[in-house]
């Protein structure tokens, strides 16, 4: 800058004589520059438009190769609002094609906003994780009549079974994509995730509870629903049993992460709070611990949720669990009840034994809602018994 303010300068000193030159240099220069101005430019011009056609061709390519990426049946995605808050927060279809990974991470996300934009009714996510057909589904459908608002239905069976109700029921296309699973093994808590994860996808789900084919339940829905809606709490058994069915279970080699005095049992059959039930399927680090190095006579779906839980969310726990199950005969299996075991007072029995448990920091003498296991041949009379007994 300095410099040519001075070239400047001294050409105003100059002027005079070298005026003329100065104007025909100046006129010589200014066209010479034009010259080169107009072939630049239109070089730059054609330059730029060969740039813009690149471009567009690539954007091009990325919309097609996308679209056929995403393919939600092509057909449907021009017809249907495929980003429409219907779909996002109720998926109404339960197939997909997610792995687990991309499952859970999908699952985990949680709004950062409190206020909701439509109106939430909570509901209750029912988990029954199976072996296969429903033996009490004609029971659970009496149970659910008439609450449709208020509860979603998940099933996990062997991955080639096909469950086969009506369209009017409410286990109609509630199949999840499932697994195969081997009992014992992390196979099974695997199972148990992916049906946490899969009803995490329903933003109005709130408490979620994990049932099995044999299991029933012991109150009607409007009970069943206030309590489990109203506890601050979530009912997953979780305690320390110092026999070799408990501690003796744990492995040293999941030191320093999980210690001896950390490590809990429980039931499988587990009732949760939606924020528990991302934390469980949000954790790699424990969870791979356990596939490592808890294995038969281990159980990681006795002791993976229960110690978890009691390791980081132990303020959220009730610690016992809300489904029933009789130890009474002694043996590795809890008993099964058959048809011949159903009376009007073991049914009570379950209802109220007469023990009072906490319920959030009050004493109840509602303890259990479900119970387990009860044998196919136990449907008809407890049919017989679900209105006077159930009241539903
Ligand atoms: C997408 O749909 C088209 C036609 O409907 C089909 O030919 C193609 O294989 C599908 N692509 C994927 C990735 O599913
Ligand atoms: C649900 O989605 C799957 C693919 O994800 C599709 O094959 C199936 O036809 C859909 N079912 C319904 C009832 O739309
Ligand atoms: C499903 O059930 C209906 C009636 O109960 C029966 O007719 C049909 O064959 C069954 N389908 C399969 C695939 O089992
Ligand atoms: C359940 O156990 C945890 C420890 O894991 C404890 O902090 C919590 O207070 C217990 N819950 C209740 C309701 O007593
Ligand atoms: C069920 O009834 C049978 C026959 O009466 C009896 O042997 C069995 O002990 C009963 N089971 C239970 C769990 O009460
Ligand atoms: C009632 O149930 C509780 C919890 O399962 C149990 O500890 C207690 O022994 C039962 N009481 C009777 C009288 O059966
Ligand atoms: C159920 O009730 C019906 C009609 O009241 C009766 O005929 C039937 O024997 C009962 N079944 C059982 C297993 O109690």
């Amino acid at each position: 800058m300095p410099r040519g303010r001075g070239e400047r300068e001294d050409g105003e000193t100059h002027m005079g004589l070298l005026k003329l030159v100065q104007v025909l240099s100046f006129l010589v220069v200014f066209v010479a520059g034009v010259i080169i101005g107009l072939a630049t430019s239109s070089h730059i011009t054609t330059y730029f438009s060969s740039q813009a056609q690149l471009f567009s061709t690539s954007t091009a390519t990325s919309f097609r190769v996308s679209s056929t990426k995403a393919n939600c049946s092509q057909t449907s995605c021009q017809k249907l609002d495929c980003l429409s808050m219907d779909t996002f927060l109720h998926p109404t279809n339960l197939t997909h094609k997610m792995s687990d990974a991309e499952l859970f991470w999908r699952a985990s996300m949680t709004p950062y906003k409190n206020e909701y934009p439509f109106l939430r009714v909570p509901k209750v996510a029912f988990m029954f994780l199976t072996r296969g057909p429903l033996p009490m589904l004609p029971l659970w459908e009496r149970f659910f009549k008439g609450h449709e608002s208020y509860f979603s239905i998940y099933l996990h069976t062997p991955p080639a079974f096909h469950v086969n109700v009506s369209s009017h029921s409410p286990f109609y296309a509630r199949q999840i994509p499932s697994q195969h699973v081997e009992w014992g093994t992390v196979s099974l808590a695997d199972a148990e995730r992916r049906l946490l994860a899969n009803a995490l996808l329903d933003f109005s789900n709130e408490r979620f509870v994990l049932l099995s084919e044999s299991c029933i339940p012991v109150y009607n829905f409007p009970t069943v629903y206030k309590y489990l809606i109203g506890s601050t709490y979530s009912f997953v058994e979780s305690y320390d049993e110092p026999s070799r069915y408990g501690r003796g279970r744990y492995n040293r080699k999941m030191l320093p992460d999980i210690k001896l005095y950390q490590w809990r049992k429980g039931s499988q059959w587990f009732e949760m709070h939606r924020s528990v039930a991302i934390y469980i399927i949000s954790d790699t680090k424990y969870y791979a611990l356990f596939k490592k190095y808890c294995r038969p006579a281990c159980y990681p779906d006795e002791h993976y949720i229960p110690t978890f839980l009691n390791m980081f969310h132990g303020s959220l726990n009730a610690n016992r669990s809300v489904t029933w199950v009789d130890w009474s005969m002694g043996g590795p299996h809890p008993a099964m009840h058959e048809g011949a075991n159903i009376t009007e007072g073991f049914i009570q029995a379950i209802r109220n034994n007469g023990t009072l448990c906490s319920y959030n920091e009050e004493q109840t003498s509602v303890c259990y809602l479900f119970a387990r296991k009860f044998a196919p041949s136990a449907l008809e009379p407890l049919l017989n018994l679900s209105l006077t007994v159930m009241e539903f």
